[in-house]
């Protein structure tokens, strides 16, 4: 009997929902799907072709020359966007400034939506995003949205960007994540909510290992459900 469950994480910018996904796959031996890293990715190459996204039959046009896919390194997954390795270029701030405007576009929503189904058929996954408990995978076993103050968001992107020798001031920071937060909460296309059957974890005083720990007895939990459900 199938023992392995999806597992879906959203939330607002920079509150850790890919530390808790990488550290629950990790534990199970499941895979983690970064769904934030492929419209980065998306938008990367907007940037890099010049296209607007708001003109949408070049967006459309476009799309079709867009290949994301992942790759294992000893980093952890690495995002590969048309065979070039863009982990790192995609976290820069001039993607981060423009991502959630490509976010907002139904028809790159649909491509990513149905490659993300795609990535995680048959295996135990972890994805984390916006809209991964209310449209990717609605009949997810859990379902967690996770919170934290603004400014401990902020301090965490911030430190973030530092190990990775980017060094951003604060204020320009949290203008980002307010900004991405409004937008990723307010378009019309699958909007950043929380699921009605998810649990809420606010982890801005908690450490890794106890949002671990609190995670891994909620998947026990459900993992169980699932094999008495059969
Ligand atoms: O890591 P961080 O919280 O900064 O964001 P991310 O997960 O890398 O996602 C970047 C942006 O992609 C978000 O602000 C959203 O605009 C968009 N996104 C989305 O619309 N739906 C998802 N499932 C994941 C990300």
């Amino acid at each position: 009997m199938k023992s392995t469950i999806q597992i879906a994480i959203d939330g607002y910018s920079s509150c850790g929902k890919s530390t808790l996904a990488k550290a629950i796959a990790k534990s199970l031996g499941y895979i983690y799907i970064d769904s934030g890293a492929m419209y980065r990715a998306v938008t990367l190459f907007f940037i890099s072709h010049a296209i607007d996204p708001f003109d949408l039959s070049a967006a459309h046009e476009a799309l079709q020359d867009v290949h994301i896919s992942f790759v294992r390194t000893a980093e952890g997954n690495h995002t590969i966007l048309n065979g070039e390795d863009v982990e790192h270029r995609i976290r820069e701030m001039d993607v981060a400034a423009k991502v959630s405007q490509v976010a907002t576009i139904s028809e790159v929503r649909r491509a990513l939506v149905h490659q993300q189904r795609q990535l995680a058929q048959g295996v135990g996954v972890v994805m984390d995003g916006r809209d991964i408990g209310t449209v990717v995978f609605p009949e997810a076993a859990l379902k967690i949205f996770l919170t934290a103050t603004m400014e401990e968001r902020v301090q965490r992107r911030f430190l973030q960007l530092k190990t990775q020798g980017k060094v951003v001031q604060l204020p320009e920071i949290q203008q980002n994540l307010f900004t991405r937060d409004y937008i990723d909460s307010t378009r019309s296309d699958s909007p950043l909510m929380k699921a009605a059957d998810s649990v809420v974890i606010d982890n801005t005083n908690l450490s890794e290992t106890e949002q671990l720990l609190m995670t891994l007895a909620l998947v026990h939990e459900r993992i169980n459900l699932h094999l008495e459900k059969g």
